[in-house]
């Protein structure tokens, strides 16, 4: 019998993986089978496994999804075999076919705007806000020496922190400040690091306001509230472009020239502009690359997505975050979005994949690698945006799809080339081959 769902299990952690499986399986009709299958996706080699045990919590098995690449994304001159990591059938075909198309138009232009993170600390304090604002470089030093263990090693690669600010919010929240930190973490993502100062930070800041005479007695407490690295990146900055003369997209659509084929795609783009609607299905096509090189590459694609999405609100609401400029008889279109990215430390080492793709791209700094995935984003977009404005995604979306639908059917390899031959002119849709699949096997 399946187990109730509403059971609550205490200690799972702490349970053997074989017992948590066990307890799982019970949710199962077929335990047994339930079980099976998900050790058939274990590793062979128990220590490879371990090693994906122990990224997370609760792990009984892994969770495979397909990892592609993406020949010929020229970046700069340099042309990059890009992996991709996406359960999505023609994200690698879309990235794919642009990069090959602007292959033979210059490639794409790519610049690192900046690299600088930032962290915060958010306090309630209750004091003379000029008495703060007289001590702070006082303070500042002594946030220094509280971090001299922590940063040693970022600063002899050239990192470290940059900057304090203090900021007075008292208008927002009663009593609210926040110290803001810049950071420079080189070719690691970071997190780490600039938590591990914050927390430091704050505490500094605790006994600072305990032990200084100048506070009065009222003035010696403080509230921390948090003390974390933000996701909001915009100074970690990246830009990806491509252009080319009108003539030059001339044989993308039979039904029109370069220049007009150029006019509807400024258009398409502008409604992403301007139509929130439009503009979140339009990033989302960028994110289908961007994602898709970040998990190939052990980055967090989480916190890329969260600073792109806030990026995109910067001018007070959401907007597409490509833009195109037709000035001068030419196509300009560029992707300007913040990536805060790391090629070395964390998953980049661990995860045997993530290092293989590193390797693949040449084992590119952190900034190099922001260049690729805004390069991939923007071939992603591009090619989305181009089929829109001439024959639809669907064709293509679709026909990438028959073979997952073939598959749900359990279709052997003579049925699958039968179906590829049948559909290849042909509106592809689950009931169309559902139907196909019937007659052939005479159902
Ligand atoms: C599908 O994954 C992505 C698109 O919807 C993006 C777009 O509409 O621009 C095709």
């Amino acid at each position: 019998m399946p187990r109730k769902r509403d059971l609550i299990i205490k200690g799972f952690s702490k349970l053997l993986k074989e017992d948590k499986l066990k307890i799982v399986s019970e949710l199962m009709d077929n335990q047994l089978e339930a079980i099976d299958l998900l050790k058939s996706f274990w590793y062979a080699d128990p220590e490879k496994q371990k090693v994906f045990d122990e990224f997370s919590e609760n792990t009984l098995t892994n969770f495979y999804i397909p990892y592609g690449v993406a020949p010929n994304v020229m970046v700069n001159g340099q042309t990059y075999v890009v992996p991709l990591v996406i359960e999505e059938s023609s994200v690698v075909a879309a990235a794919s076919a642009s990069a090959r198309f602007w292959s033979e138009r210059g490639g794409f232009h790519a610049e690192v705007i900046d690299t600088v993170k930032e962290g915060q600390v958010h306090f309630l304090w209750k004091g003379n806000r000029n008495k703060l604002v007289s001590a702070f470089d006082d303070l500042k030093i002594r946030f220094r020496e509280s971090t001299k263990l922590i940063t040693a090693n970022m600063e002899k690669r050239g990192g470290g922190i940059l900057d304090f600010e203090l900021l007075d919010l008292r208008k927002k929240i009663d009593n609210y400040y926040q110290i803001k930190v810049t950071f420079n973490t080189q070719d690691s993502m970071g997190a780490n690091f600039i938590n591990s100062c914050l927390e430091e930070f704050s505490k500094v800041l605790k006994e600072f306001f305990y032990f200084q005479p100048i506070f009065e007695d009222e003035e010696k407490e403080v509230n921390i509230i948090m003390s974390i690295l933000s996701n909001y990146t915009p100074k970690c900055l990246v830009k990806a472009w491509v252009e080319c003369d009108f003539e030059e997209l001339d044989k993308i659509d039979k039904s029109m020239n370069g220049e007009e084929f150029a006019k509807k795609f400024e258009t398409a783009v502008k409604i992403a502009e301007v139509d929130t609607y439009r503009a979140t299905t339009h990033n989302k096509g960028i994110f289908n690359g961007i994602d898709a090189v970040a998990i190939a590459t052990g980055n967090d694609f989480r916190a890329i997505e969260a600073a792109g999405h806030a990026y995109a609100t910067r001018n007070g609401y959401y907007q597409s975050l490509s833009h195109v400029d037709l000035s001068e008889g030419k196509f300009k279109y560029s992707l300007e979005l913040p990536l805060a990215l790391g090629t070395v430390g964390g998953l980049t080492s661990l995860h045997p994949l993530a290092k293989h793709s590193l390797e693949m791209l040449g084992k590119p700094s952190a900034p190099e690698l922001m260049m690729i995935i805004a390069a991939v984003g923007l071939a992603n977009n591009f090619s989305a945006v181009r089929s829109l404005i001439t024959k639809g995604i669907q064709v293509g979306h679709m026909k990438m799809h028959l073979m997952n639908i073939l598959n749900h059917f359990k279709a052997t390899e003579e049925e699958k080339e039968m179906a590829a031959a049948y559909f290849k002119e042909k509106t592809v849709s689950f009931a169309l081959v559902d139907d196909y699949i019937k007659k052939l096997r005479h159902v």
